[in-house]
């Protein structure tokens, strides 16, 4: 009996799970055997560049014309074929809802002929796991701050599936609000990795931009006063927020900017995230989504955990945008524990953590 249980559990190890993620502008798909990353494959839309933003219809036709190319490439790389699958994990929300459909329709067609088992993820879930995909992973529980262009979230995980959401954005996510003072400033989309950037060379403390804590020890973030008061600044300059910024103006006082905004920003991911660990009594903190490949953040962090002798996991950087991989990884959590999903899921366009 106890051999033929063991047996079982081994058996759904070893699944092979294939994940695809269409949520927003990156086509992903990757491979996860036994827990394990096998392949990540990549396409990213550079064709919003231009529009300041993404385009919800150009991002579900370039995710249409990638899809097939996207999945095989990342069977290859993985060294299987398509017959090898055991499992298809696509996001089904949050996220744009053309976009979404393309992977999630995908995902469901390709399960379904191959008679393999089928399971939606939710993508911050997603980016939870983001720091299990590599051997170094956290040890339960701990508390993870989620920071994407769509969302900022604290969550505490006692165990995979067992979470309570500590705190989240009232309005602009961090990475919004990233993206919000870059086109002000000019710098084109997405914002956060040129901000990032720029801030390297500046001054953090030369503008004191508000730091939005909230009442009461709230662990809820509000970035959109701080976006504000950065339009207030640009505007007492006479700069009309959103025009090329010309050449007059001196590239320094830009980096300052850029600077003073993301400490702001920072400092309160930071002290929020740690007070969280706090009232949780975990000493382990990790981070996930496109803004936790900021450097600002990544060195307070390290700073402010090392002080208090917490653990900070920080994922590799082709694991903090939107990847195939991390889906394939909650896919194959599901699946091994036996949660798979049925045929007519829909898409969530505005699918809650929980
Ligand atoms: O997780 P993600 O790839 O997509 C969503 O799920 O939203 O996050 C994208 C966000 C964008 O707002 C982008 O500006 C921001 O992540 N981002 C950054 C950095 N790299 C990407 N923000 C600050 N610093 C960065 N280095
Ligand atoms: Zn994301």
């Amino acid at each position: 009996m106890l051999l033929a249980i063991l047996g079982l559990f081994l058996y759904c190890d070893s699944m092979t799970v294939l994940g695809i993620e269409t949520s927003c502008d990156e086509t992903s798909a990757a491979i996860v055997y036994d827990g394990h990353v096998k392949s990540n494959v990549i396409s990213s839309q550079y064709v919003h560049s231009q529009y300041g933003g993404v385009v919800p219809e150009l991002a579900s036709r370039a995710h249409q014309r990638m899809v097939v190319e996207v999945v095989q490439e990342a069977l290859r790389l993985a060294g299987i074929d398509r017959r090898d699958i055991d499992g298809v994990a696509a996001t089904y929300g949050p996220g744009l809802a053309g976009a979404l459909l393309v992977g999630l329709n995908f995902g469901k067609a390709l399960a379904y002929g191959l008679d393999a088992k089928f399971v939606g993820i939710n993508h911050l879930e997603g980016h939870l796991f983001s720091n299990s995909l590599t051997s170094d992973q956290p040890e339960f529980p701990f508390v993870s701050l989620i920071v994407s262009g769509g969302h900022t979230l604290l969550i505490h995980v006692r165990e995979p599936f067992k979470y309570t959401v500590l705190g989240q954005s009232l309005d602009d996510a961090a990475g919004e609000a990233f993206d919000k003072v870059a086109k002000m400033l000019g710098l084109g989309y997405p914002g956060g990795p040129v901000i990032d950037r720029l801030a390297r060379e500046g001054n953090p403390r030369a503008i004191a931009f508000p730091r939005p804590y909230l009442k009461g020890g709230s662990l809820d973030f509000s970035f959109s006063g701080l976006k504000t008061a950065v339009l207030y600044y640009l505007r007492d300059l006479g700069i009309e927020p959103g025009n090329s910024l010309g050449p007059s103006f001196p590239d320094a006082q830009v980096k300052d900017i850029c600077a003073s905004f993301q400490a702001a920003v920072v400092d309160v991911l930071v002290d929020k995230t740690i007070a969280a660990a706090d009232r949780c009594r975990t000493n382990t903190i990790t981070i996930g989504g496109g803004v936790s490949a900021n450097s600002g953040l990544r060195d307070r962090l390290a700073a402010e955990t090392a002080r208090k002798g917490m653990r900070p996991f920080f994922p590799p950087l082709e694991y903090c945008m939107d990847n195939g991989a991390m889906i394939a990884y909650v896919g194959w959590l599901r699946l091994r524990s036996g949660m798979s999903t049925a045929f007519d899921l829909p898409a969530v366009p505005n699918l809650e953590f929980m």
